[in-house]
């Protein structure tokens, strides 16, 4: 008996900068290999069948984050999804909440960076004029994995991908923001208040507007603890409104 299964790839098709595009599923056959992701399995068919096909990577490792899709309905890395953990006919629909570029193409690039500056997600040293690449500062192995746990974080946008509150409000800086904000409040080097990070996150479009849903928690590829921190960020921010 074979090893190798035919696949029926169901991918989502448009290039909102031609007038005359529809969008519509177009369906590719692939002949699945072993241990074939999904990023290999869209580069055979734009390879061999389809070089028109729009989709992104750039690490094929789940580094860079830049090739999520919504796969059969929920958000993934397509570079660290094996085909032969999804039944023979795949969906692929590009990331909700983002700008479309075009098939499976989205600009998570611009909405991060929008949250980023909204959130001052940066380290903010007691004294300004320090050389932030050169500041070293003693502090508690736990408290320093704790701090890398939450820069673990790639940016793939899944975890905005998967939140209905992120859907609704364009503002909603999602889990991934407050991620960030959690990161730097564990920071010593940060010389924030939690008075200063409630100005960023204490409204409807930061921790009071998440309905915890949890779908981030559910999708985040990086499996980054996200429903204890946005629990946590949240009591936290409650005692700096009182
Ligand atoms: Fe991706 Fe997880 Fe970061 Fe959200 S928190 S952007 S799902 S890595
Ligand atoms: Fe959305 Fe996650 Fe909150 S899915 S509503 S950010 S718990
Ligand atoms: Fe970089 Fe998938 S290609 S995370």
């Amino acid at each position: 008996m074979s090893d190798t299964r035919q696949i029926n790839l169901h991918v989502f098709r448009h290039n909102p900068l031609d007038p005359a595009s529809v969008p519509h599923l177009q369906t590719y056959q692939v002949e699945e290999a072993p241990g074939m992701t999904l990023f290999l399995a869209l580069s055979e068919l734009r390879e061999r069948q389809d070089p028109s096909l729009a989709f992104d990577f750039v690490c094929r490792a789940g580094i860079c984050g830049s090739c999520g899709m919504i796969v059969n309905g929920r958000p993934r890395l397509a570079c660290r999804t094996l085909t032969q953990e999804l039944p023979g006919d795949i969906t692929l629909l590009p990331l909700p909440a983002f700008g479309l570029i075009a098939d499976l193409s989205v600009d998570t690039g611009t909405w991060m960076r929008a949250m980023t500056e909204r959130l001052q997600a940066w380290l903010h040293p007691a004294d300004p004029t320090l050389d932030l690449s050169r500041i070293e500062q003693r502090m508690e192995p736990q408290l320093a994995d704790e701090i890398y746990e939450l820069d673990r974080c790639i940016e793939c946008g899944c975890c905005v991908a998967a939140c209905g509150t992120a859907q609704m409000r364009k503002d909603f800086v999602g889990a991934v923001g407050m991620n960030k904000i959690a990161r730097f409040g564990l920071d010593p080097r940060d010389a924030r208040s939690d008075a200063d990070f409630y100005e960023l996150i204490g409204g409807d479009e930061g921790v009071f507007g998440c309905m915890t849903l949890l779908a981030c928690h559910d999708v985040c590829p990086k499996e980054l603890p996200l429903q204890t921190q946005i629990a946590y960020l949240r009591r936290r921010m409650a005692r700096a409104g009182a």
